[in-house]
């Protein structure tokens, strides 16, 4: 797969990380969510949420291999997948053949306004740079309809208003402090609606944290 001429290098660099290890990534992660009790509670809440006024679709957007979309879709939401890896979006294909996966880039949605009535980002944007996050939060504003719910997972500093850099296992990525992510949100037009901050779990480095968020009207 020849990568967009005008993207950035990371996008390529990113892309290609994924596409290498996609086997290993959905071997890593299977079961993994029978395990996580708080991101279930977490995306029990969304779905609650977005089923509370009638219904829509759902994007899981960085759906990596497709255990997320196929979780939302067992709690009753009409979820489908986007991811910048073909060889994962691949996977979840053939994982979840009655699923719905597209390749496309959170910096620029293949998705009409308001199309979506829930968002998901789990871990999907922890290797964006920084100074283009607010660009993927408009993205993700602009793609949800009125009244809709947006969750975001990612690893946490408790460094007060820092993101930070580190050696993720795959390629280059970032940590956030759920402040600092909330005030984009803020800025970005989101009512930030819920935060939780675990603590790791054995063999994890770092705190995990998730931002609940919706688009009031
Ligand atoms: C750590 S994995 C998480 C996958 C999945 N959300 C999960 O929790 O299993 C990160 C995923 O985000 C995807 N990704 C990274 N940057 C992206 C971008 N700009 N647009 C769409 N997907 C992206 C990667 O290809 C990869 O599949």
């Amino acid at each position: 797969m020849v990568g967009n001429t005008n993207a950035p290098a990371d996008v390529d660099i990113t892309r290609n990380a994924y596409n290498d290890i996609a086997d290993v990534y959905a071997e890593f992660t299977k079961g993994h969510l029978a395990k996580q009790p708080h991101d279930r509670a977490m995306l029990a809440v969304f779905a609650e949420l977005v089923q509370a006024n009638g219904s829509g679709a759902v994007a899981d957007i960085g759906c990596g291999e497709g255990r997320l979309t196929a979780h939302l879709h067992s709690l009753g939401l009409p979820a489908f997948g986007i991811d910048l890896s073909p060889a994962m979006i691949a996977l979840a294909r053939q994982q979840y053949p009655e699923l719905s996966f597209a390749e496309g880039s959170m910096e620029q949605l293949a998705l009409g306004d308001a199309g979506v009535r829930g968002l998901v980002a789990w871990y999907s944007f922890i290797h964006l740079p920084p100074e283009r996050m607010p660009q993927v939060l408009a993205e993700f504003y602009r793609v949800l309809e009125v009244e809709g719910h947006a969750l975001l997972a990612f690893f946490a500093t408790d460094a007060p208003d820092a993101v930070e850099a580190f050696d993720h296992k795959v390629t280059r990525a970032y940590r956030w402090s759920p402040e600092r992510l909330a005030a984009l949100l803020r800025d970005a037009g989101f009512t930030v609606h819920t935060r939780m901050v675990r603590e790791p779990d054995p063999g994890e480095r770092f705190q995990q944290a998730y931002l609940l968020v919706s688009k009031l009207r």
